[in-house]
C-alpha cells in the first residue's frame, strides 16, 4: 500500500493555487518581531479539547453509519509536528521525521486572517462528505473529499493540531494543520481504502477496544481504546486500582464495561476504601476536570444490587456484603432501586437506584488483574 501523494498534492495545489503571487514571496510571521506575541501561543489548551470533541462528534455521526470508528485522542507530539508544519505558512512538503511519525496523516486550511476559525475549518473539512460517493469509495469528479476521507479515518485514533498567521506580501494569512497518527487516505492499485467499514455503530471495534464511547447526544457511538497501563487508575487503595469513567451508562452496561476492561465493578470493603472514594470524587466535583457532558447525574455506580430471591444485597461477586455505608433512610427502595450507587448529594454514601438510570460508573482492578496488563492486552 502507499499512501495517496498524488490526492495530498492535489488538495495542496488547490489551496496554493488560490495564492499564486504570494507563494515565493511568502514569509513566516514569527519573524516579524511585533506581531510574535500573538502567534507564539498558538492554541489553548481549551481548544484543544475543543477540536477534539469536535473531530469526535462528526465521526460519531457519518453517513452511512461506522461500525469500527475509533475515538480520537489529543496527542501533543503531533501538535508540535503541526505548529513545525504550520510554520511553514504552506504546505508542500510535509516536514521528514523518521520517528514512530512517519504515517501521519495531514489536513490543512489556509485562509485570509480573520475570516474563519479553526471550528468552521474543520466543518468544512467535513462537509467534503458530500463529495464522497461512499459505494465508489472515490470523490465525485472534479471535487477534493481528501480531507473529508482523512477526518473520519476510522484507525486515526490521535490527532494534533496547530494554527498560525502569516505574512504573505503585506496580507495577513491563517495556516490551519492538523495531524492524525495513524495516517489514512492509502490506496491500493488506484482505489482508495475505505476509510471506514459500515454497520451498527461500534459493532466492528478490534479486541484492543475496551468499549464503546456515547456521546450526550447518542447519536453514534465510537470504539473507545482501552486505557492502560497502571498510571490511568485514578485513585490506588493497597494495590487496587480504581477507575472512574467518564461516561455514563445503565447499571448493566456499566458492569459489563468494566468486564471488557478486565475489572469489575468496584467493590467497596471496608471505611478506608470508602473515606478515600468519598474524598476523590467531591475533589472531581468541584474541579473542572470533568470535561465530558455525557452523564446524566453526578452519582456512580458500585457493583452491589439488591437479590430479591435471598432478601438482601450482594456484591457481584455473589459475596455478602460485610460493610456498609447506606445514606441515613437508605436503602428505601424508592422507585423499585435494585442497584447501588455512591449518591453525589449524601456525600458520596450508598444509596439504592432504578438499574437503568444512567450514571457514571467506578471499575475496580485487582492487584491480579494488574499484572496481567503488563503481558499485552
Ligand atoms: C478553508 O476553510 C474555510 C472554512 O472556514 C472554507 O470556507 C474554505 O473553503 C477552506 N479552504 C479550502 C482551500 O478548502
Ligand atoms: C471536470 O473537469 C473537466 C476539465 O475541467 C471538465 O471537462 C469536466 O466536464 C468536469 N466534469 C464535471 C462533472 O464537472
Amino acid at each position: 500500500m502507499k499512501s495517496t501523494a498524488a490526492s495530498r498534492c492535489l488538495d495542496l495545489f488547490v489551496v496554493l493555487s488560490l495564492l499564486p503571487p504570494f507563494i515565493s514571496a511568502s514569509r513566516i510571521i514569527t519573524d516579524t518581531p511585533d506581531l510574535q506575541k500573538s502567534t507564539s501561543t498558538g492554541l489553548r489548551v481549551k481548544e484543544h479539547s475543543q477540536i477534539v470533541a469536535q473531530h469526535n462528534r462528526l465521526r460519531s455521526r457519518v453517513q452511512p453509519m461506522a461500525a469500527n470508528m475509533q475515538k480520537m485522542e489529543w496527542d501533543e507530539k503531533l501538535a508540535l509536528l503541526a505548529k513545525e508544519r504550520a510554520a511553514l505558512c504552506h504546505s508542500d512538503h510535509p516536514p521528514q521525521h523518521s520517528s514512530s511519525f512517519s504515517h501521519i496523516g495531514w489536513n490543512t486550511n489556509l485562509s485570509v486572517y480573520g475570516v474563519t476559525s479553526f471550528s468552521d475549518v474543520i466543518d468544512s473539512w467535513f462537509g467534503e462528505g458530500k463529495e464522497f460517493l461512499y459505494l465508489n469509495g472515490k470523490c465525485r469528479e472534479n471535487t477534493t473529499c481528501q480531507h473529508y476521507t482523512q477526518l473520519v479515518w476510522a484507525t486515526s485514533s490521535h490527532v494534533g493540531c496547530a494554527s498560525q498567521l502569516c505574512l504573505r506580501e503585506g496580507d495577513l494569512w491563517e495556516i490551519f494543520v492538523c495531524a492524525y497518527f495513524p495516517g489514512g487516505n492509502w490506496e491500493v492499485k488506484g482505489q482508495l481504502v475505505m476509510p471506514y467499514k459500515t454497520g451498527l455503530y461500534c459493532s466492528l471495534c478490534t479486541s484492543s477496544m475496551s468499549g464503546c464511547f456515547r456521546l450526550w447526544d447518542h447519536v453514534g457511538g465510537l470504539c473507545e481504546k482501552v486505557q492502560f497501563p497502571l498510571h490511568s487508575c485514578d485513585v490506588m487503595i493497597d494495590g487496587d486500582c480504581f477507575m472512574v469513567s467518564s461516561e455514563a451508562d445503565t447499571y448493566y452496561r456499566a458492569k459489563s464495561h468494566c468486564q471488557e476492561r478486565g475489572g469489575i465493578l468496584g467493590h467497596i470493603h471496608n471505611q478506608k476504601v470508602q473515606d478515600i472514594l468519598a474524598f476523590y470524587l467531591s475533589q472531581l466535583e468541584t474541579s473542572n476536570e470533568v470535561t465530558n457532558t455525557d452523564f446524566e447525574t453526578r452519582n456512580f455506580w458500585i457493583g452491589l444490587t439488591y437479590k430479591p430471591l435471598k432478601d438482601s444485597f450482594r456484591w457481584d461477586t455473589g459475596e455478602i456484603p460485610r460493610f456498609s455505608s447506606f445514606a441515613f433512610g437508605q436503602p428505601d427502595n424508592q422507585g423499585f432501586g435494585n442497584c447501588v450507587e455512591l449518591q453525589a448529594s449524601s456525600g458520596f454514601n450508598w444509596n439504592d437506584q432504578r438499574c437503568k438510570t444512567q450514571n457514571r460508573y467506578i471499575c475496580l482492578h485487582a492487584a491480579e488483574h494488574i499484572a496481567q496488563w503488563e503481558d499485552g492486552r
